[in-house]
């Protein structure tokens, strides 16, 4: 009999059609993500399971699955799962990096451009009629080239942000506790301090830890660059949400571009929505047909890799096969 294995949401048919050659695949319908509660009640029986970055995988999930053997996460970041249960479970947990670092860099640097020239402003600007002529002062930006990168956190992401930054004759600094501080992809490391101080654009690219949840709270925000612009492509979390839209109202920062927020999505009606210098688009970092593709087929290796007993490719917790 084949294995079952629950799949949380429908992902590109590439990495269901690998699944259904081994198992028995039960994949949950429906477009908004799982409660912890269902999960605990679909887990039991499936011997892998194929979950989203939306999904409460947390001790009490991992314990209601007493038959699983994998869990494999169609995304990069870990950080909804419980990965020391797992581990303590002697379950393998796999991720899907490298595929989607280049889309991912490719949407923070969308959203730095949006941001230092007001695209979308401009957007609604003409959309609601409100363009009569060409203005000496009309929708006035900040200039990308020349700038200051900050890059907090430098790896694979940061990385290809501060390749992109060097074609527009950017200077670039990163701080990141886990890279030894030399200089790289035309980088120099900084303390976060100076990151802060210095930076025209800072850019998040760190997991979300214990270490980087708050990271942007209201001090760290008040010591940024008067009028910079605050990217965060990262994870929600890593900013104080009300923090920062007190900083926004008084013009510091300048101007936010998020791909993720704090919760997600922030609930209706949320006042970051309609403040003028916040651009909010739904996590959208890996979102292009070719890397979700590879994405699910990531998953889907990671996961039948795991049924078999074999060492995932891309493992977070690799102790566990020792
Ligand atoms: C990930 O894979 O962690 C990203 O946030 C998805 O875009």
């Amino acid at each position: 009999m084949k294995p079952r294995v629950l799949v949380t949401r429908r992902i590109p048919e590439t990495g269901l059609e690998m699944l259904r050659g081994a198992c028995a695949v039960d994949v949950r319908e429906g477009d908004l993500p799982p409660s912890r509660d269902e999960l605990i009640e679909r887990v039991p029986g499936a011997r892998g399971l194929l979950c989203l970055l939306t999904d409460p995988v947390d001790a009490g999930v991992i314990a209601a699955g007493a038959d699983l053997s994998v869990i494999s996460t169609y995304a990069v970041g870990f950080d909804n799962i419980d990965v020391a249960a797992a581990t303590a479970r002697g379950i393998p947990v796999g991720n899907t990096p490298g595929v989607l670092t280049e889309t991912t860099a490719d949407l923070a640097w969308s959203l730095l451009m949006s941001a230092a020239r007001r695209i979308v402003e401009g957007a609604d600007f003409s959309r609601a009629g409100k363009w009569k002529t060409w203005g000496p002062t009309l929708l006035l930006g900040r200039d990308v080239h020349g700038a200051t990168l900050g890059l907090h956190g430098f790896g694979r992401i940061g990385r290809a942000m501060a390749r992109r930054a060097g074609g527009f004759g950017m200077r670039v600094l990163y701080c990141d506790p886990n890279v030894p501080g030399t200089e790289a992809d035309g980088a120099t490391p900084v303390d976060f301090d100076t990151l802060l101080r210095e930076s025209d654009f800072l850019s998040l690219h760190a997991p979300l830890t214990p270490a980087t949840r708050g990271l942007l709270g209201a001090a760290a925000l008040a010591r940024m660059k008067p009028g910079a612009v605050l990217i965060n492509t990262a994870r929600g979390p890593m900013v104080d949400h009300d923090a920062l839209l007190d900083g926004l109202r008084g013009g510091n920062p300048g101007y936010a571009a998020l791909d993720v927020t704090d919760p997600e999505p922030l609930p209706a009606g949320h006042p970051l929505y309609v403040q003028p210098n916040c651009l909010i688009v739904p996590h959208l970092g890996s979102a292009s047909v070719a890397t979700r593709t590879l994405m699910a087929r990531m998953a889907a290796e990671n996961l039948l890799a795991g049924l078999r007993g074999e060492p995932l490719p891309n493992c977070v917790n690799p102790q566990v096969r020792g």
